[in-house]
C-alpha cells in the first residue's frame, strides 16, 4: 500500500520518517465484532492517512459471518464515520485504503477452520508485497484464543525458521489474558508453542494513551520530580478509574470477568508499575519492562486473613446518573438476579522496596460511579503550616497537601496543586492548580491508543505491551483474592447506589489511616 499526496501535520514529520514499519498483512480474527468496528479499522485508516503504514500492507478480516470483501469494506467505512468522527475522512484516500482490505468467513473453533486464509495470504504476499509477514490480531472472546493458536499452527503460519530475512508472524492478544494464574499460564504455554515471546504482543490499551506514556517522560526527563518521588516526600498515591457507564449490554462478559479481572489485573496494575518503577537503563522494550516486572515482584501479597483492611468489593444498585434513573447491576440484561460479581473494587497495595516502603497505593475502579474520570494522584507529605495558622484558624486540614495529578481520561493532562497568597493586605492562603492539557497545549490530534499500539506492533516494538512475567505476577497478586472471595467466611460484597462514589467500606479503607479519597 503506498500513500502519496497525504497532508501530514509538520509536527508529525519526524515521527513519520523515523517510524516506517516492515511490510506485513494484518489478519483480524473476529473482524465482525465491536472492537474491530470501534477501534481497529479506524486506527488502521488513521495510520494510513498519516503515511505510517509500511509500503507493503493489507488487512484481512475473519469471522463467522458470511460477507464479501465489498460488504466488509462498506461496513467498515460506516463504522469510521460513526466511531471516529475526529478523523479527517476523504473518499479518495478511503478508496485506496479499502482496496487493500479483504474479508473471509472462518470458524476458529474447528480444525481447518481458517479455510482459504493460507492461500489468500500467499496471494496477497505477491499482490501487496507483504513479504509473508503476518500480524494476527485476536479480537474474539478470550475463550477462542487457544483455538486460534491451533489454527495458526496447523496452517503453518506460526513461528518461522530463524534468519534475518525470514518472514515473521506476530500475535496480538486482547485482554483479559486468562481468568486466573492457572489459566493465564496455560494460555501462555499454548501461545509459546507457536510464537516466541518476542512475537507476542499482549495489548493493554491503557498503555497506548498519551498521558500514560508521558508518565515516564514526566518522571525521567525532568529534574524536579524524581528527587521527590519516594517515601521521604510522598504520603500516598491514589489511582482512580471511575465510569458512569454500567455494563452496556455486555452483562454475560461482565458476569464472568467482574471489575477485578476487567480493570485491576491489567490496566490498574500497569499504572501502579509505571508510577512506581525505577528509571530503566534505556528506552528499549526489555529495559522498561524489566523495571515494571521488578515493581510487581516487590508488591506485597494481600493479607487474606485481614482482607477487609486491604480490599473492598461492591456492586451497584439502582440510582441516578446525570439526572437519569438507572437500573441496578442485578437488573441488567444477562446478569443473574443473585449475582455476586463485583462492579467496584478498591485496594490498598504496598511495594516493599527501598523507594516505596510504607507508602500505600490506593487503587479504585468502578462502574456507575458519580463521574467518568481516570487519574493518578501523587499526594505529597504536608508542609508544616503553623507559620500561616492565622490564615485558616485551626482547620489546618483544609489546606494541603501538594498533589500532582496525571489525568488519563477524559481530559488528558497534568495538574499540580500548590499554595499561593490571596491578593490583599493580610496573608491568606489559597490552593490553586497549575494545569497542562494535551488537547490545547499542542494543537495536534493525539493518536488513539489503538493507533499507537497497532503501529508499535507493526514496528516490532513491544515496550507498551505486557510481558509474560508481568502478567504472571499480576495474577499471583490477584488470584488469591478472587479465591478468597469464594470463601463463605470472607466479608460479603457491599452495595452502592449508582451515581455515588462506591460503597462506604471504600472510604473506611483510607479513613482508618486518617486519609480520604480525593473529591473528583
Ligand atoms: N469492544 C471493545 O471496545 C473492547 C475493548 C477492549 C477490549 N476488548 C476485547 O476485545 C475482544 C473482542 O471484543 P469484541 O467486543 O469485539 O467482541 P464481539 O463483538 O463479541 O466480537 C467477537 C467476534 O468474534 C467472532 N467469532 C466468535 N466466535 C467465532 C468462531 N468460532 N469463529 C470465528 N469467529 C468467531 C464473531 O464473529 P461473528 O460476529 O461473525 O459471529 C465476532 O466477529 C474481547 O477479548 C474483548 O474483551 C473489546
Amino acid at each position: 500500500m503506498s500513500q502519496s499526496q497525504v497532508v501530514v501535520n509538520p509536527l508529525q514529520e519526524g515521527l513519520r520518517s523515523e517510524r516506517a514499519g516492515e511490510p506485513c498483512a494484518m489478519v483480524i480474527l473476529g473482524a465482525h465484532g465491536d472492537l474491530t468496528k470501534r477501534k481497529l479499522l479506524p486506527a488502521l485508516y488513521a495510520l494510513f492517512t498519516q503515511d505510517l503504514l509500511p509500503p507493503g500492507f493489507c488487512v484481512v478480516g475473519l469471522s463467522r459471518t458470511q460477507m464479501t470483501d465489498e460488504q466488509f469494506r462498506t461496513s467498515m467505512e460506516e463504522s469510521i464515520h460513526k466511531y471516529a468522527s475526529d478523523l479527517k475522512f476523504d473518499n479518495e484516500s478511503w478508496e485506496r485504503f479499502a482496496s487493500c482490505v479483504y474479508y473471509r468467513s472462518a470458524n476458529f473453533g474447528s480444525p481447518g477452520g481458517f479455510g482459504e486464509l493460507p492461500a489468500l495470504l500467499s496471494e496477497l504476499e505477491t499482490k501487496h508485497g507483504t513479504r509473508g509477514n503476518n500480524v494476527f490480531y485476536c479480537s474474539t472472546s478470550p475463550s477462542l484464543y487457544m483455538s486460534i493458536v491451533d489454527r495458526i499452527s496447523e496452517s503453518g503460519l506460526g513461528t518461522r525458521k530463524a534468519g534475518t530475512n525470514a518472514p515473521w508472524p506476530r500475535i496480538i492478544v486482547e485482554k483479559p489474558f486468562g481468568t486466573n494464574l492457572e489459566t493465564a499460564l496455560e494460555l501462555d504455554e499454548h501461545i509459546h508453542s507457536a510464537f516466541a515471546e518476542s512475537q507476542v504482543f499482549r495489548i493493554d490499551h491503557y498503555l497506548g494513551k498519551e498521558t500514560v506514556q508521558n508518565i515516564m517522560v514526566l518522571r525521567f526527563a525532568n529534574a524536579i520530580f524524581e528527587p521527590l518521588w519516594n517515601r521521604n516526600h510522598i504520603d500516598h498515591i491514589q489511582i482512580t478509574n471511575a465510569e458512569t457507564l454500567g455494563v452496556e449490554g455486555r452483562g454475560s462478559y461482565y458476569e464472568e470477568a467482574g471489575n477485578m479481572r476487567d480493570m485491576i489485573q491489567n490496566h490498574m496494575l500497569q499504572l501502579v508499575a509505571l508510577t512506581a518503577m525505577e528509571p530503566p537503563i534505556s528506552m528499549d522494550a526489555e529495559a522498561t519492562r524489566d523495571e515494571k516486572a521488578k515493581v510487581m515482584r516487590a508488591m506485597r501479597p494481600v493479607d487474606l486473613n485481614n482482607i477487609d483492611k486491604y480490599v473492598v468489593r461492591g456492586q451497584y444498585t439502582k440510582g441516578w446518573i446525570n439526572g437519569q434513573e438507572v437500573p441496578g447491576y442485578r437488573e441488567e440484561k444477562d446478569v443473574s438476579p443473585t449475582s455476586t460479581t463485583e462492579t467496584f473494587t478498591a485496594l490498598k497495595l504496598y511495594i516493599d522496596n527501598w523507594r516505596w516502603a510504607g507508602v500505600p497505593f490506593y487503587v479504585r475502579s468502578g462502574k456507575r460511579l458519580a463521574k467518568s474520570v481516570t487519574e493518578i494522584a501523587i499526594e505529597f507529605k504536608k508542609a508544616p503550616l503553623k507559620l500561616f495558622a492565622q490564615s485558616f484558624g485551626e482547620d489546618e486540614d483544609a489546606f494541603g497537601p501538594n498533589v500532582l495529578v496525571l489525568n488519563i481520561q477524559p481530559d488528558e493532562g497534568i495538574s499540580l496543586k500548590f499554595a499561593t497568597k490571596q491578593p490583599g493586605p493580610v496573608t491568606r492562603l489559597r490552593w490553586l492548580s497549575m494545569d497542562f492539557k494535551y488537547g490545547t497545549a499542542f494543537g495536534v490530534r493525539s493518536p488513539s491508543a489503538y493507533e499507537r499500539l497497532v503501529h508499535d506492533c507493526i514496528m516490532g516494538d513491544s515496550t507498551l505491551f505486557a510481558r509474560t512475567d508481568f502478567v504472571e505476577s499480576s495474577w499471583k497478586l490477584i488470584s488469591p483474592i478472587l479465591d478468597k472471595w469464594q470463601d463463605p467466611d470472607c466479608p460479603p460484597l457491599d452495595e452502592y447506589p449508582s451515581g455515588s462514589w462506591g460503597p462506604e467500606s471504600s472510604d473506611r479503607l483510607l479513613g482508618a489511616e486518617g486519609r480520604k479519597w480525593r473529591l473528583l
